[in-house]
């Protein structure tokens, strides 16, 4: 039997960066809210309660917001924890994505009014080409559910490429807790990786290279690029592509001035191939990105190591693309020491990213704009381009 959970009527005050909305309990706690809107009145099911905070569910929408839509996906109705914000319209989803960047800046970087604009998304359904896709007991793969360990087994997901969907149904993994799949869109290679080296998979087309030196090749703006199966991409092409022409606008004249370009945190060298870098210092602390980017980029200086132990060298344009951790305060001052007058940061988190923006104006750099992209609809995942100079 379902444990009875306490529930109360909130008014929901705004999004969190992790996706959920606040408002607060009767009690003042603050109260994290999944699958509601800023401006909805909800019943919600608090299922968990701290000293500071509570978390529940909407349960019962009794005034919805105008971007609330019916959530397509059936994966979301057994629990499926991959895309919490299919109850938004696209334009919605954009809205708030923006609104969570502004929050983060002011709150995080001590801005009152950062510049930030939506510069755009792409398609919201079949756009993902990578998906790491956690294991069940049975060996079948899914999602985790919210705030769960629990697998919810998928034999479709409309957010991802149909060739990656095709994949799933017989899928079998044994002796590893996650495989990571990813499909080629434009040549229909796809590999899978384990994440445990003796994990078995079984169920698989023959073209499907297994393993951490298996590699496809995508297309990016006409042009080729091999990534490793342990190598870094983008949620897919269309989202390479447009952030792409994101940094192209950013770094301006810059990008083709004389003298090399900082590709920082480079992966296996989207930007440095996509932008047509000459002669580009590409720097990596993954060795299959490496690997990846001395094949893309073959005119790049690659160094394989961690960003804040690289010593800096001189340039006038920096793009620097780092994991969700952000820079940190290491990071920026190597990206300092390169006299660098252009930054251009791409963040794939609102908070790290409003860290590294004081970061940064405490080391002397002016922001220019703040350009949030939606390069995962139907989640809250926020990507964010920013311009510095000095
Ligand atoms: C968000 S990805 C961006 C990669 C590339 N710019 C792209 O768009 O495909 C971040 C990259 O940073 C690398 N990375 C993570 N920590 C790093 C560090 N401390 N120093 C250098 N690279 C790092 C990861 O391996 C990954 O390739």
């Amino acid at each position: 039997m379902r444990a009875q959970h306490p529930t109360e009527t909130v008014v929901i005050e705004k999004m969190a960066a992790g996706g959920d909305a606040i408002a607060h309990a009767a009690d003042g706690r603050v109260l994290f809210v999944t699958g509601a809107l800023p401006g909805e009145t909800v019943e919600v099911e608090i299922h968990t309660t701290k000293k500071d905070f509570a978390k529940g569910v909407a349960r019962l929408v009794l005034d919805a917001a105008p971007h609330r839509v019916d959530a397509p996906c059936p994966a979301l109705a057994a629990g499926c924890g991959g895309c919490g914000w299919q109850h938004v319209s696209a334009e919605g989803q954009r809205e708030l994505k923006r609104d969570i960047v502004v929050d983060a800046l002011r709150r995080t970087a001590k801005i009152a009014e950062p510049p930030v604009e939506v510069g755009g998304g792409v398609p919201a359904w079949g756009y993902r080409t990578s998906m790491r896709l956690a294991v069940a007991p049975n060996g079948r793969v899914g999602l985790r559910a919210g705030s769960s360990h629990r697998v919810v087994e998928l034999v479709d997901c409309p957010v991802a490429h149909p060739a990656l969907a095709a994949l799933l149904p017989g899928l079998i993994v044994k002796g590893a807790d996650e495989v990571s799949l990813r499909v080629s869109a434009s040549t229909g290679e796809a590999t899978a990786l384990l994440s445990k080296p003796n994990g078995r998979v079984s169920g698989l087309p023959s073209h499907v290279g297994v393993g951490s030196s298996a590699v496809l090749h995508e297309a990016v703006n006409g042009r080729s690029m091999r990534v490793s199966a342990a190598s870094f991409f983008q949620s897919g092409p269309a989202a390479a592509e447009l952030l792409l022409r994101t940094v192209r606008a950013a770094g301006g004249d810059l990008l083709h001035d004389s003298g090399p370009v900082l590709d920082g945190y480079g992966g296996a060298g989207l930007f440095s191939a996509g932008l047509g870098l000459e002669r580009p210092i590409l720097v990596e602390s993954s060795r299959s990105a490496c690997a990846d980017a001395v094949v893309n980029v073959p005119d790049a200086q690659v160094h394989c190591m961690p960003f804040e132990e690289w010593t800096p060298e001189p340039v006038k344009l920096a793009i620097v693309d780092p994991a969700r951790a952000g820079l940190g305060a290491a990071a920026v001052e190597v990206l300092a020491g390169t006299g660098a007058e252009r930054v251009v940061l791409v963040s794939c988190d609102p908070v790290a990213m409003a860290r590294d923006t004081r970061l940064l104006i405490d080391l002397g750099f002016a922001y220019a704009g703040f350009t949030v992209l939606d390069l995962f609809p139907n989640t809250p995942h926020v990507e964010v381009v920013t311009v510095f100079t000095r």
